[in-house]
């Protein structure tokens, strides 16, 4: 069980300003050290199994009219029982956190903004109804634009809904997605100044995807919140280099 910190309104309400740029010495950190940025993506255990994903030229997504998503943009917390095809799958990963460039290896522009360039996570799937996938946890690999197969497990939904305190629709979705942080990118350069602005990237990735869902005639809701430990847990992550940040369930909707 890990410790817990206690937060105050004033320390809350501090954190939300950016007072900290003031008091951080941005001459030690890692980057200014010279030390090397971390990876921009997790690495991949050997002998995994990999699915390449369809791409912005191969896949069949129909267009749609941005102010229109705009517009109906809201959050489904009631999906139908039908399954997402893995264009549609891979549509949402590349809007969410797919790669248009890759400059250099501690700048890899997304479709996304992210402050610093640092795109501090990592995107799990709890997979349950796509198209030529089996159940279990994904994880995505943005530079490869693939997926690689992370686990089974079992009473997948059971332990979507336990992990989300109760909100039975994360154990009712196509897929949930699982964004974990792992701020260690983002302290590579900007130190203590770092988790404002993790929270606000998050903000970005789920934005894109409730209108990206708008597209494939699917839906989605935000959940900030979940159980830390369960979530954890349920990826595989160890709760302090890496952990749970955000979830949002997908699913098609009437
Ligand atoms: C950061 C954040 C956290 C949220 N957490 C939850 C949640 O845990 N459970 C839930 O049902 N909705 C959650 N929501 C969805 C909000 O309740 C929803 O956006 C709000 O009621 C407005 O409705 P709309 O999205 O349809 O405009 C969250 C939304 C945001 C942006």
């Amino acid at each position: 069980m890990k410790k817990h910190h206690t937060i105050t309104t004033e320390s809350g309400r501090y954190y939300l300003t950016d007072q900290i740029r003031e008091v951080v010495n941005f001459r030690l950190t890692p980057q200014s050290r010279g030390i090397n940025p971390p990876p921009v993506q997790q690495p991949v255990p050997p002998g995994s199994r990999i699915i390449k994903l369809p791409n912005l030229e191969t896949w069949s997504i129909p267009p749609c009219d941005l102010q229109t998503a705009i517009a109906s943009r809201e959050s489904h917390r009631r999906f139908t029982a039908e399954s997402l095809s893995l264009d549609e799958l891979a549509f949402l990963l590349w809007s969410t956190q797919g790669v248009r460039e890759v400059v250099h290896e501690a700048a890899v522009l997304r479709t996304v903004p992210s402050a610093g360039c640092r795109h501090p996570f990592e995107t799990y799937l709890a997979v349950l109804r796509v198209e030529s996938l089996e159940k279990g946890i994904y994880r995505y690999l943005p530079l490869d634009h693939s997926l690689v197969y992370v686990k089974a497990v079992e009473n997948l939904s059971a332990h979507l809904t336990a992990a989300t305190h109760g909100q039975s629709f994360a154990g009712q979705a196509a897929v949930t997605f699982i964004w974990t942080a792992i701020p260690d990118r983002t302290e590579w350069r900007y130190a203590e100044a770092s988790y404002k602005v993790i929270a606000l990237d998050a903000g970005h990735v789920c934005q894109n995807l409730y209108l990206a869902c708008e597209a494939i005639g699917a839906g989605t809701c935000a959940i900030a919140a979940y159980n830390q430990t369960l979530a954890d847990e349920l990826l595989g992550v160890d709760g302090d280099e890496e952990f749970a940040v955000y979830i949002a369930p997908v699913g098609k909707i009437d």
